[in-house]
Formats: C-alpha cells, sequence, structure tokens
C-alpha cells in the first residue's frame, strides 16, 4: 500500500451491529454525503462530508463519486478458484456434478502455468465484483496454492486459501499420495504464506467424502500447531451426499460429528452449505464459534436445498454466518446476485431477507464468520481500507428503478435484485485503487 492518502466523496453505508439480532436501524450508519479517508492501507476518518472536509491537509484531491454508494468491501467466504473456467457445466446432482465437470476441470492444475492464468483471471473477476477478502479453495496441488497467493500478493488482497487434501473417492491423479506428505506440503505452505503480508492460509480438507478419517485428523493436529489458521471443509450440502457420508463413518453420530471427532469444530473453521443441518448442529456451531458460509446460488444451482438461514441467526443461539459464491458451482461471482440469491432462498423457505440484512452478510456478517471483523467489514477508522463505490445507475433499469426514492434500503434492495459486477464503479484495496472500470485499456492496477 502507498503512504499518500486518499480521499473519497459519496453516500456511504456501514454496519457496526448484526441487524439479525437487532433492530436495523441500531446496526448501521447510511450518510447521505460521506468522507472516507484511506491512509497507509487503514481507513483513518469516516463521516459527514462537511464535518470532515476542513480537517483534511491544504491541497487534498478528493475524487468524488455521483449516483454512487461506497460499502466496505465484499467478503466471499466459499469460492474454488480452480473452477472458473467451468460456471455454468451442465451435470445431475452434486456428487455427479463433482465426477464429471469437477475433478477433470482440477487436474490442469498440475500445471502451474495453468494455475498462474487461472489465478489472474479469478482475481480480476473478485475485484470487478467489488470482492476484496475472500476464502478460497485451490486443488490439491502444492503449485496452485502458490500461484494463488503470489497473485493476491500482488493486490495486498487479504485472502485466505489452502491446498486441497483429498486421498479417496476420485481419480488417483487427484488424490493425495499420503497423509504425511499432504501435511507435510501444507505445512510447507504454511512456511511461505501464512502470515505473509496480508496472506493467510486455511487448512483445506475437501469434505469427509475425500478424506480419510487419518487425513482428517492429521488436519485437526495441523490447525493446533500454527496461530491464526483457518479451517474450510463442505458440510451437509446435498441429502444425498450426506447419506453417503454417513454410510462412510457408522461410527460417527452424524455429519458434523466426523469433523468434531478429528477437532476441526472451531473458531476460524468455515463449513460450505450447511444446508441439511438441524437444531443441534446450530447450536454447536454457535457453542464452538464455527462458521456457517451460505452459497445460494450453488445450492440453486445444483439442486441441493435451501439453506435455513433465520434459523440459524437464530438470536437465541446465532450461528456465523457467511456469504460464499461457490464459483464454479455458484453461478455468479457477484456478491450482489448472491444476496439476490440468498432472498429467493430465504422466500423460498417462508422469509424475507430485506437488504439491510443481505448487505451486513456480504460485509460484516461475513467478517465475523471468519473472526476478522475487527479488521474487515466496515467503513471505520482503523479498519483496512478495502472499500467498493456501488453505481445506482450502473444500467438503465437500475437508474430507473433507483431514480424512485431516496431510501437506501429500497436503493440497496435493487441493487442486490438487479446487479452484478456492473454496478461496481471502482475496488480499493488496502487504500489503493486496484480497480477502475473507467480506466480505459486495463482497469486493473497490482
Ligand atoms: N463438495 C466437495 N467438493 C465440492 C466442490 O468442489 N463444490 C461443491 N459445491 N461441493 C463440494
Ligand atoms: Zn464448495
Amino acid at each position: 500500500h502507498t503512504a499518500r492518502p486518499v480521499a473519497l466523496r459519496a453516500a456511504a453505508i456501514s454496519f457496526r451491529g448484526n441487524p439479525f439480532l437487532a433492530p436495523a436501524d441500531e446496526c448501521f450508519t447510511y450518510e447521505p454525503d460521506a468522507l472516507l479517508v484511506m491512509e497507509s492501507g487503514r481507513i483513518t476518518a469516516f463521516g459527514p462530508h462537511d464535518r470532515l472536509r476542513p480537517t483534511l491537509p491544504e491541497g487534498m484531491e478528493v475524487r468524488a463519486f455521483p449516483d454512487s454508494i461506497l460499502c466496505a468491501g465484499f467478503i466471499d467466504t466459499h469460492v474454488h478458484y480452480p473452477q472458473t473456467e467451468m460456471v455454468g457445466s451442465f451435470a445431475g446432482d452434486l456428487l455427479e456434478w463433482l465426477e464429471t465437470a469437477t475433478f477433470p476441470t482440477e487436474q490442469k492444475f498440475a500445471d502451474p502455468v495453468h494455475a498462474a492464468r487461472i489465478a489472474k483471471l479469478f482475481l480480476r473477476e473478485l475485484l470487478k465484483a467489488g470482492t476484496t477478502t475472500a476464502m478460497v479453495y485451490c486443488t490439491v496441488h502444492p503449485q496452485s496454492v502458490e500461484a494463488f497467493f503470489a497473485e493476491s500478493a500482488r493486490f495486498d488482497t487479504l485472502m485466505i486459501a489452502g491446498k486441497v487434501l483429498m486421498d479417496r473417492h476420485a481419480p488417483p491423479t487427484l488424490l493425495d499420495k499420503s497423509v504425511t506428505e499432504s501435511i507435510d506440503q501444507s505445512e510447507a505452505l504454511i512456511a511461505r504464506w501464512h502470515g505473509k503480508g496480508r496472506q493467510l492460509y486455511a487448512v483445506t480438507p475437501r469434505f469427509a467424502g475425500s478424506c480419510t478419517e487419518a487425513q482428517l485428523e492429521a488436519a485437526g493436529h495441523l490447525l493446533d500447531r500454527h496461530e491464526g489458521l483457518f479451517l474450510q471443509t463442505h458440510l451437509a450440502e446435498s441429502l444425498r451426499e450426506v447419506d453417503w457420508i454417513e454410510g462412510l463413518f457408522p461410527q460417527r453420530a452424524d455429519y458434523l460429528d466426523i469433523y468434531a471427532h478429528a477437532g476441526l469444530v472451531r473458531p476460524r473453521a468455515v463449513f460450505g452449505h450447511g444446508v441439511h443441518l438441524r437444531e443441534r448442529h446450530f447450536c454447536a456451531c454457535h457453542e464452538t464459534g464455527a462458521a456457517l458460509a451460505h452459497c445460494p446460488t450453488s445450492n440453486l444451482f445444483l439442486g441441493s436445498g435451501l439453506f435455513r438461514l433465520f434459523e440459524a441467526m437464530e438470536p437465541r443461539r446465532p450461528v456465523r454466518v457467511g456469504l460464499g459464491t461457490d464459483i464454479g458451482a455458484g453461478t455468479s461471482f457477484s456478491p450482489l446476485a448472491t444476496m439476490g440469491g440468498a432472498y429467493k432462498v430465504a422466500a423460498l423457505s417462508g422469509h424475507k431477507l430485506d437488504a439491510l440484512r443481505a448487505f451486513y452478510l456480504a460485509t460484516l456478517g461475513s467478517a465475523h464468520a471468519l473472526h476478522l471483523d475487527h479488521r474487515l467489514g466496515q467503513l471505520a477508522p482503523g479498519y483496512d481500507a478495502d472499500v467498493c463505490v456501488l453505481d445506482l445507475k450502473a444500467t438503465d433499469l437500475l437508474a430507473l428503478r433507483t431514480g424512485r426514492s431516496d431510501d437506501i434500503a429500497d436503493q440497496l434492495f435493487a441493487l442486490m435484485t438487479l446487479g452484478d459486477d456492473r454496478a461496481i464503479t471502482a475496488t480499493y484495496v488496502a487504500g489503493r485503487c486496484v480497480y477502475d472500470r473507467s480506466r480505459a485499456g486495463n482497469p486493473f492496477r497490482a
């Protein structure tokens, strides 16, 4: 990041509380004419333009965005970068889709040149969509992790990623040769990347269907050996998957118990999907600080089921829930489109997901799911300066729709219903403009 301060002027929205647990107006700040000042990678000031403007150094440039809303950079808590090229692959249910579409695609990441090419495309899709932090699955190949972190380090994005662990039920070329080798490879990547700049490592057993019990237990021990590691895996995504996996582990009470037994249900653990969970599972997540990644467009695409968001967020034992695109089973990189998907999934389960709750999920809620809410997810002094600029007039239809009222909740709802990467004007990472739609030629700047 640069030391030079940057100031932005636009309307702004930021959350400080969870609107699933408290009245919405206590949970967010809306500033119709805000000034946001960033320096050395952090937000140094945020508030009404008229109050803050006189405090700026003489002659400092202020970039104004009319018809726009500043928002904390979006956080995607579940996404597979190697699946970028296979979004929208026609297949059967989850297990068939894995076999026919996913595994052949991931085999290509044995080639580091391919990995570097896709990592580059993937990171640009995130920035275009307004996403500044993501929790990312690589493949089983260590070089896929190397390629991803190298690309993220160029932009100084805060990314959490790891080598997939899998030692059964996949084509032989995609399997770890031994538990020991897979853990040694993970250790080497942790030494190279965990805590280097803004990069963080996630131990990544793909799911209980592709890991032996020995590998899951080794993953648990690996988590104990290093400070601040994350854990990501899949949980209770489809009914057929749940049946199959519970059959593989007859000695365990249920799917979540397989992970609990291996010591994986803990703070900074993020379980993808959690569609088919019961009350006792929500209680276990609440008590342990483990999180669920809600991936609505993926669940709709694969027909996996309807995530019970409002049950998960039940105020007497709220679960940490983040939003995930789950590219390539998910169908959009855009957190706006993902919020729109979450609205539809909730509606099909008899609930209405309003825009304030949806935007909370994509920002501070996801930061909370990752236990990073002390530095990500808010526009506030001291927070990391990761910001996206939303364009209320991005399309003719959005201009028509958002022009009807000044109500922020209504405008945000229009954005999550109609918006996608076209609605992102610019993305700032660690205080620097890394994506600017209006920059001719190459809108990206590493
Ligand atoms: N379960 C195990 N692997 C995967 C994957 O790559 N995508 C999804 N959606 N579910 C999985
Ligand atoms: Zn996934």
